[in-house]
């Protein structure tokens, strides 16, 4: 008789993140992805489609479906709207966080939360864990609130701070990667920021670290990719591994657009603590080279 899979519950399934976690974890778990707006038909995945910020919904899910392990992917990330919509975006991004957390370590079920790199100033770079967080916009302050709550609810759980990731569109959901080769095939202007520096990471490495966070990890680390790129530094990896002639990227400064939401300079994170517990990225241009390819 063969043994039972594992049965993960996934949140945020039919977003950017949640394709990649999908196909890195399907050989292994069972998984029953949870969509809001979206549903995706996919082997080896159950889905539920659910408001998790209705709390009765979400407590019973977690009741009756008893999952061995939940990774919590969901929230809001547009860092402008966030702003704009503080009370409407807490209801995701920090209530649903908290009550998945309560409901996870009542049932004693591990649980991987993706926090973000935008819960520093940007003021230092290269954070490490031990770095005080103290974020310049809402998203920021949500992530940081979620944050703060989890290791008080669910203190084995592992928070993981994600940095700017890229990777392959999903059948319901894309990163910024898909816009940028769009407009670098018809030559239209790129505008990117010269004074922003993050730590890019590729989705596929993203996931693996999550799945490895899942059984390994404890508290807080950060996930982010081993290279400090400004935008337009990746703006260029990208024009190049895609073999865009002449791109149209132009340099530009944060302070060159008006922005609602006011995004750190350098969120560039240290993620030594992380690799130490067997986590190894891969490199960004490799993997975007890879999936070119294909
Ligand atoms: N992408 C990045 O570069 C980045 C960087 C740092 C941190 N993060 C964090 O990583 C995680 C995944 O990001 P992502 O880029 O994959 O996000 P995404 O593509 O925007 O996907 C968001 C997901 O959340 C779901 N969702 C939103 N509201 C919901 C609700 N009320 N009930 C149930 N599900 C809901 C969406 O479902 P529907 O589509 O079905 O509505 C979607 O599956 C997020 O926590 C984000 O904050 C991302």
């Amino acid at each position: 008789m063969t043994a039972r899979k594992p049965r993960l519950l996934l949140t945020g399934a039919t977003g950017f993140l949640g394709f990649s976690v999908y196909h890195q974890a399907k050989e292994q778990y069972q998984i029953l992805g949870i969509g809001n707006t979206h549903s995706l038909a996919l082997p080896g995945m159950q889905m539920l489609k659910l408001d998790i910020t209705q709390e009765t919904g979400l407590r019973n899910t977690i009741r009756e479906t008893r999952p061995d392990a939940i990774i919590h992917l969901a929230a809001n990330s547009d860092v402008n709207y966030c702003q704009q919509y503080r009370t409407e975006t807490d209801k995701i991004n920090v209530q649903a966080a908290i009550n998945i957390a309560k409901f996870a370590a009542e049932l004693e079920i591990p649980l991987v939360f993706t926090s973000s790199d935008m819960v520093f100033d940007g003021e230092k770079g290269n954070y490490t864990e031990d770095d005080a967080a103290n974020p310049i916009n809402y998203y920021g302050e949500q992530k940081l609130k979620a944050e703060e709550w989890i290791s008080k609810v669910h203190p084995a759980a592992a928070i993981c701070r994600m940095p700017l990731m890229l990777g392959p569109a999903g059948p319901t959901s894309k990163s910024f990667l898909q816009a940028h080769l769009e407009k670098l095939s018809n030559g239209e202007a790129l505008h990117l920021f010269v004074d922003e520096y993050r730590s890019p990471l590729f989705s596929i490495s993203a996931a693996q670290g999550l799945l490895h966070a899942l059984n390994h990890f404890q508290g807080l680390f950060h996930l982010g990719g081993s290279e400090r790129l400004s935008r337009y530094e990746l703006g260029l990896l990208i024009a190049n591994l895609a073999q865009v002639s002449n791109p149209n990227i132009v340099a530009s400064n944060q302070a060159d657009v008006a922005m609602p939401a006011p995004r750190p300079q350098d969120a560039s994170m240290n993620s030594g603590k992380a690799m130490i517990h067997g986590f190894h990225p891969l490199d960004v241009a490799a993997e975007l080279a890879l999936m070119l390819a294909k």
